[in-house]
């Protein structure tokens, strides 16, 4: 049945211009004036925008010795009710465990996600196997990016040589890695000084990473990926040390991009410093949040495009989750939530404030990652042929952000009080309407898994510098004897 959103303007990342959009099979089928179909929503004072994509979810995760507490359904539900309309979330083999099996534990979880989605696979250990099993990732599976933690040392961290190799496995396999550019070292070590002088409190945890931990791991990473001839895709990116690594390496020509993350371009350090110790362990993620000089920095990088995406890391722990690390802050699991709320935050504090345009809104949101992950224009545009995941956007609708009314699991919101102006009147996903204004439409197992295929533009452009410098041995004549 063919639905047409009607008296609407379409908002891309390069293109402002009223017509109506006709879907039909889940798919956009026609873009014009004057369409008429079987069903008709009422876009009058409206953007029609691409559905948003976040990159970076941890739904129903293991971690810190419990799970994140938004699954796949609540999770994707969060999501939609915010205009978002696929997610991407990370199987995390154990160390020593194969990444098809991991692979197959995510699928298990992912049966009931009511919006599309993908996996990011991590890599956390090394070995020929892993190196065997990232090819049949790759090309069997449908997936085309490695995260690599720098953090966590003793649980999911790697080491530069198992980064390197890992690297250059994704050169030769056209992926893309993903890195979480923390010291691991130096956040082991500060964590444990911190502690035995007595700070054990959650403003402890933003002391134990300081801007400079985040900078230098990033510019390793972008170092060593530029060395492996590969691209390379910085996970929540918080801080001006990290942007200004990711900044250069771009003027020189190298392909790193930056993702900052509604929290931190938000929210700042003073959340640490709070009395209340659940209001502090709340906010406690890493990288923690920062300054405002930070945040502006942030913020300048999306707009003059040093900066790509902005997605949530959406990983929620309760209270209770939380309170795991009452004296001792470095058992407090370490994650907020966002999904539901990125959309109307970043409107609100973006495009209302003229910080962006709403193109650009669109590119940071939607577009940009689309073409980094290799699924635009499947995903991420208005266009003929392109999936119906849309969102019409009501920039006058307005409410006051209380996890009294979010879909997420766990009991407070980060943005609890925070007014936003600027929200979907429908999310379509797929062609199906799942969201109208507060009424939730949304069905479980709806999502569906989107491959991914390898080889992106950047990749291949890589890998042919790659091969036209690589390090070829001089043919001699008449060498000289040896001297011995
Ligand atoms: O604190 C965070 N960011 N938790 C989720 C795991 C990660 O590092 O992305
Ligand atoms: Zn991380
Ligand atoms: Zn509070
Ligand atoms: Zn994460």
């Amino acid at each position: 049945m063919s639905t047409v959103i009607k008296n609407g303007t379409i908002v891309t990342a390069d293109l402002t211009y009223k017509a109506d959009v006709k879907v039909d099979g889940g798919r956009i089928v026609e873009i014009g004036p004057n369409l008429s179909g079987a069903e008709t929503l009422d876009a009058t004072g409206c953007y029609i925008m691409p559905g948003g994509i976040d990159p970076h979810t941890h739904l129903e995760m293991p971690f810190m010795g419990t799970y994140s507490s938004d699954d796949f359904d609540s999770g994707t539900r969060a999501a939609l009710a915010g205009g978002t309309t696929m997610v991407v979330d990370f199987a995390l083999p154990a160390p020593g465990q194969s990444l098809l099996e991991a692979l197959t534990m995510w699928d298990n979880k992912s049966t009931r996600a009511n919006c599309d989605y993908s996996f990011h696979m991590a890599i956390t250990w090394w070995s020929e196997q892993v190196f065997n099993e990232m090819k049949t990732i790759v090309e069997d599976k449908g997936i085309n990016t490695f995260k690599h933690f720098m953090a966590y040392k003793g649980s999911l961290m790697v080491n530069d040589d198992e980064m390197f190799a890992s690297f250059q496995r994704c050169a030769e396999l056209g992926a893309l890695p993903l890195v979480h550019a923390e010291n691991g070292d130096v956040v082991a070590s500060m964590s444990a000084k911190l502690l035995a002088e007595g700070n054990n409190g959650p403003e402890a945890h933003a002391y134990s990473r300081p801007a400079e931990v985040e900078g230098e791991a990033t510019n390793r990473a972008i170092m060593i990926a530029d060395m492996a001839g590969c691209p390379v895709y910085i996970v929540h990116t918080s801080c001006e040390q990290a942007h200004e690594a990711i900044r250069r390496a771009r003027q020189k020509g190298i392909r790193a991009y930056g993702e900052p993350l509604i929290q931190h371009l938000t929210l700042d350090e003073t959340e640490y410093f709070d009395k209340d110790w659940d209001h502090a362990a709340r906010r406690v993620m890493s990288p923690p949040f920062r300054n405002k000089q930070h945040q502006d920095s942030l913020w300048a990088g999306l707009a003059s495009g040093s900066l790509q995406v902005v997605a949530t890391d959406h990983c929620a722990f309760t209270t209770d989750q939380k309170r795991y690390g009452v004296g001792d802050f470095t058992k407090i699991p370490n994650g907020t939530g966002g999904l539901q709320d990125r959309m109307p935050m970043l409107w609100t504090y973006g495009v209302n404030t003229g910080r962006l345009t709403m193109n650009e809104f669109v590119a940071v949101t939607s577009t940009n990652i689309a073409k980094i992950l290799n699924i635009y224009p499947r995903k991420g545009a208005i266009l003929v042929g392109a999936d119906a995941d849309l969102v019409v956007w009501d920039p006058k609708r307005s409410k006051t952000i209380s996890a009294k009314t979010q879909q997420s699991a766990i009991d407070y919101n980060v943005f609890e009080g925070k007014q936003v102006t600027g929200l979907p009147r429908y999310t379509l996903s797929r062609g199906v309407v799942v969201v109208e204004e507060e009424t939730m439409k949304t069905r479980e197992g709806h999502g569906e898994f989107v491959k991914r295929e390898p080889v992106t533009a950047v990749s291949r452009a890589l890998s042919t510098w790659k091969e036209i410098t690589a390090p070829r041995k001089v043919e001699r004549s008449g060498i000289p004897a040896s001297g011995v």
